[in-house]
């Protein structure tokens, strides 16, 4: 599966989306080292905080399917400019990827960016920090 093919896996999975309290929908695709595709929609709540987003979702998706590594992920949503992946994302993308693992951002008009996820979340807070926790 190509880039553009992980991006239309968002795509279609978009569409899926329960966004009822913002109308913001999001599709997330995850290919994994195995080179299978999960996908996820952000899901709300109509108790607010409860809701999870598209990444959540395919992440939770690879990781009861038994896939533990993200090779790329693609992201998408109706906005003009291509969708950042919210600050929670980055940092739950961070646990099953590797720094230069490749984020792609599209926006259903067809404008992307791509960032790494270093890039999205430098100075991420990892395990090599819990090393003389107490
Ligand atoms: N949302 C995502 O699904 N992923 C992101 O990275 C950004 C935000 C969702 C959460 C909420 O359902 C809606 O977009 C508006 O914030």
């Amino acid at each position: 599966m190509t880039s553009t093919d992980l991006m239309e896996a968002a795509r279609t999975v978009r569409e899926n989306a329960h966004a009822p309290y913002s109308n913001f929908k999001v599709g997330a695709a995850i290919r994994g080292k195995s080179g299978k595709v999960y996908v996820g929609c952000n899901v709300e709540n109509v108790a607010y905080p409860q809701g999870t987003c598209a990444e959540a979702g395919a992440i939770a998706a690879m990781v009861a399917a038994g896939e533990t590594e993200i090779a790329e992920i693609a992201v998408i949503a109706g906005s003009p400019e291509p969708v950042s992946c919210c600050g929670g994302c980055r940092q739950k993308i961070a646990e099953f990827a590797a720094g230069d693992v490749v984020v792609s951002m599209g926006t259903t008009g067809g404008n992307t960016m791509t960032a790494t996820v270093a890039e999205l979340l430098p100075g991420a807070f990892d395990q090599s920090y819990m090393g003389g926790s107490k």
